[in-house]
């Protein structure tokens, strides 16, 4: 794919008109990325000349200053050419192309997170030769960078989004250290990042004046305690997140409305993810103040098809009949099992089974039941993820629902054998056209019926816990253990590094257009004297690519006190069993062969009070209410005397 070209068509399509702003903020990008430039080129040709004088903590010295350029860069990268984040910061581990649909195809990782892991390695001296490729490959990202900025100029809307996007990327990765393993330093670096957003704001000085000052002010206040961290594990980041992180995100979001910027990120979408099929939209809604908004993540983008429309929007009436329809047991074969038989609301719609029950034998319940493959995991935040399943095989709700009609687990029926039953019910009939007025003549169809279905599981409400009204200011106090648990999870302990803030779930920071999967080694059995790997190849059996055996996808952490039993197949009993599957360095840690884990195996050196601490912080994730709904009554079926005993919720 020719990205210049393609940046070409975004620009035209979205008419983008520049600003003298936003050609001075260019200007300035242009230099930096300039600076990024020679500054890798310096030390590339330092090397070359001498490199038998350049000990290696001079090449930690070089890499710390050339990062802290990257991060003055970064906006541009991320939001304005993500398709050039694989060349300058791409996580050190081999991927599989996800561009590449029909073919399995590797992707190795060049920039400046392999290069740091070469410089820091352990086993022997870093190899000067390669850190001289890297640095030149380096030079070639920032060439190729350039010429796409000055090829295609953004507009003030693509600026001002992506430096939001790069508030959203210190305070949600930057301070996990996401890209900085090795080195630590993922403090220090993010405040050198804040202070180029001032650089940026001052662009627009004098076209938001009551603003810039005020904003200007608030940059350099939160840019601070950053840059005189000196210790990574004793950094107070959610002090942080309360005082500078979300009052600087909700400052973006107000300077960017006061210039007249509303709803921006109209241009198709072109991300490492997706390139594939891009995504118009934007994840991140445009009125949210600060991460731990409710409004943070906007629940209609992860609804959106891949052509960018929503296949039906939702309404207050199809959230109705979404109701209505998944406690009703009369969308499975044998009409006593509905979706809250498996989602139970009591458990944040999880099951307290280690893997579903199968589904009951047509002869009766003679026969032993048979056991699902998997956990059934909560569906509170299921809206705000990109992928469905353990194993991510779907991508929207309403792609998922068939899943389960069809699985001889689950429902084992049909679409057509649901609707001959729900055509029976004259309620439904008329609840079906209400919802569905387009459809009026004919509203019972398979689309309708996994849109009411997928618009439910949309509507269930979350960003309710001690931990988000605490974030947001409107409590003032927390559990002094969650509260060193959090700081835990978002440091030390490396959580959130894959649970990403605000959902702390696998969905990428800042786009947030991504779901990933890890492969963490999870044991086949709770028997913690003879336990073996897990043999459930997870995403492998949807892509056999050798990197995903065993992977994962990364769930949300919240609610996780009503969802017990943990992982895909139930086989760690408590958060507590949970933590300590992490603190040893999960599969591998436990000794396990576990080939591509993607969670380092070594010890994360926990004492057993700082494992509380994290159960602490799990524990304060639950929402408060927690949205528990009980079974509606159930509609009568005139024509079908066999239906009328079918249970309220379903059964098990
Ligand atoms: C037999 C129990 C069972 C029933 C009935 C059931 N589910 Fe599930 N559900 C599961 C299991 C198990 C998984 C995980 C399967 C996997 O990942 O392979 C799952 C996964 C899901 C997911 C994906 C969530 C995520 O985070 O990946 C959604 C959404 C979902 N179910 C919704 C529904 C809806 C809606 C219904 C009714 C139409 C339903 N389920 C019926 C057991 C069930
Ligand atoms: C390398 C990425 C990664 C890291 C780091 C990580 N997790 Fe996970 N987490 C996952 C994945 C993937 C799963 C699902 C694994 C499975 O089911 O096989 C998961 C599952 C969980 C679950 C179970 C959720 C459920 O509904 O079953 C909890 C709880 C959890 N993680 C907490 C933590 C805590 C606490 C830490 C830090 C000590 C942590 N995670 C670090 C990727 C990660």
């Amino acid at each position: 794919m020719n990205y210049i070209a393609l940046t070409l068509i975004a620009a035209c399509l979205a008419g983008a008109a520049s600003s003298p702003s936003a050609d001075k903020a260019n200007a300035w990008m242009l230099g930096e990325v300039g600076a990024f430039r020679q500054r890798a080129d310096v030390w590339r040709r330092s090397l070359a000349a001498g490199s038998g004088a350049f000990p290696t903590i001079r090449l930690r010295a070089e890499l710390d200053t050339l990062r802290r350029a990257y991060k003055r860069i970064e906006p541009a990268v991320e939001t304005l050419h993500p398709e050039c984040l694989e060349l300058f910061n791409a996580p050190p581990v081999d991927r599989v192309d996800e561009d590449e649909p029909f073919k399995i195809e590797i992707e190795h990782p060049q920039g400046l997170q392999v290069l740091e892991e070469e410089i820091y390695r352990e086993d022997a001296s870093p190899d000067r030769a390669r850190v001289a490729l890297l640095l030149a490959q380096l030079c070639g990202a920032a060439d190729e960078l350039a010429s796409q900025l000055r090829f295609a100029p953004p507009d003030d809307a693509r600026w001002w989004e992506a430096a939001e996007n790069e508030v959203i990327r210190i305070m949600a990765m930057g301070l996990t250290g996401f890209d900085t393993p090795a080195s630590g330093k993922g403090l220090l670096e993010s405040g050198a990042a804040l202070r180029s957003l001032g650089d940026f704001a001052a662009c627009y000085r004098g076209r938001i004046p009551s603003h810039s000052a005020g904003l200007a002010k608030l940059i350099l206040a939160a840019s601070r305690p950053l840059e005189a961290a000196t210790d990574f594990d004793g950094f107070d980041r959610l002090e942080y997140l309360r005082s500078y992180g979300n009052p600087l995100h909700a400052a973006f979001t107000d300077a960017r409305r006061a210039l007249g910027l509303g709803r921006v990120g109209s241009l198709p979408g072109v991300t490492r993810a997706d390139r594939a099929q891009p995504i118009p939209g934007r994840a991140v809604s445009a009125r949210a103040r600060g991460l731990f908004d409710p409004a943070f993540l906007d629940r209609e983008f992860f609804a959106l098809d891949y052509d960018g429309l929503h296949r039906e929007t939702p309404t207050a009436a199809g959230v109705g009949l979404g109701k209505r329809l998944f406690f009703d047991p009369i969308l499975s074969g044998d009409n006593r099992r509905a979706c809250a038989s498996c989602h139970r609301p009591g458990n944040a719609y999880a099951e307290p089974l280690e893997r579903s029950a199968g589904f009951r034998s047509p002869d009766g319940d003679s026969l032993p039941r048979t056991t699902g493959d998997r956990n059934a995991p909560s569906l509170v935040y299921a809206a705000y993820q990109r992928a469905q399943f353990w194993d991510l095989r779907a991508t929207l709700l309403e792609d998922q629902i068939g899943h389960v009609v069809n699985g001889r687990q689950e429902f084992n029926t049909t679409f057509a054998g649901i609707q001959a039953k729900v055509r029976a019910v004259p309620a439904y009939v008329r609840a079906f056209a209400k919802a569905f007025p387009r459809a009026a003549a004919d509203p019972v169809t398979d689309a309708t019926l996994v849109s009411a279905l997928a618009q439910y599981v949309r509507s269930l409400p979350g960003w309710n816990s001690p931990v988000d009204r605490y974030l947001r200011g409107e409590r003032n106090t927390l559990d002094p253990a969650a509260k060193r648990g959090f700081n835990l999870f978002m440091g030390k302990a490396g959580c959130g590094t894959c649970h990403f803030p605000p959902a702390f779930s696998g969905t990428v920071p800042p786009l947030y257009r991504e779901t990933e999967a890890e492969v963490l080694g999870v044991p086949a059995s709770a028997d913690t004297l003879a336990p073996g790997l897990d043999t459930d190849p997870g995403r492998y059996r949807v892509r056999p690519a050798a990197l995903w055996r065993g992977a994962f996808k990364t769930p949300t952490v919240r609610n996780a006190a009503l969802t017990a039993p943990y992982m895909h197949n139930g086989q760690l009993p408590t958060l507590e069993s949970v933590v300590r599957f992490y603190a040893v360095g999960g599969g591998a840690g436990m000794g396990f062969k576990v080939p591509n884990q993607t969670l380092p195996s070594d010890s994360l050196r926990l004492s057993s009070s700082e494992r509380g601490d994290l159960v602490a912080f799990l524990k304060a994730l639950t929402d408060d209410p927690l949205k528990a709904d009980a079974p509606p009554p159930l509609p009568p079926v005139p024509q079908r005397p066999e239906l009328a005993s079918r249970p309220p919720g379903g059964e098990y």
